[in-house]
């Protein structure tokens, strides 16, 4: 797998709800980041599905570099300027 694009510079915070499924873009084109919007077509990404454990603020990262995937884990402030 190629390394994905970076799709932000820092996490954006979604109000989640407990059980529900959410597809994070792991590609780091999509438009409606944290989110997919199909741009990843054609490409070896796929969403990755995060299904809320709880109803709460979570920090999903946008640079694509989280080991914590799809939370934010801190990896954006360790990016090249
Ligand atoms: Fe990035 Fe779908 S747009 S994974």
């Amino acid at each position: 797998m190629s390394e994905p694009a970076i799709g932000g510079r820092t996490p954006l915070p979604v109000e989640v709800e407990a059980g529900k499924d959410y597809w994070w873009c792991t590609c780091g084109k999509s438009a409606k980041q944290p989110f997919c919007d199909g741009s990843h077509a054609g490409s070896s990404f796929a969403p990755m599905q995060y299904t809320a454990p709880e109803t709460k603020k979570a920090f999903f990262c946008t640079c694509k570099r989280t080991a914590n995937a799809p939370l934010c884990d801190g990896a954006h402030s360790k990016l090249p300027a």
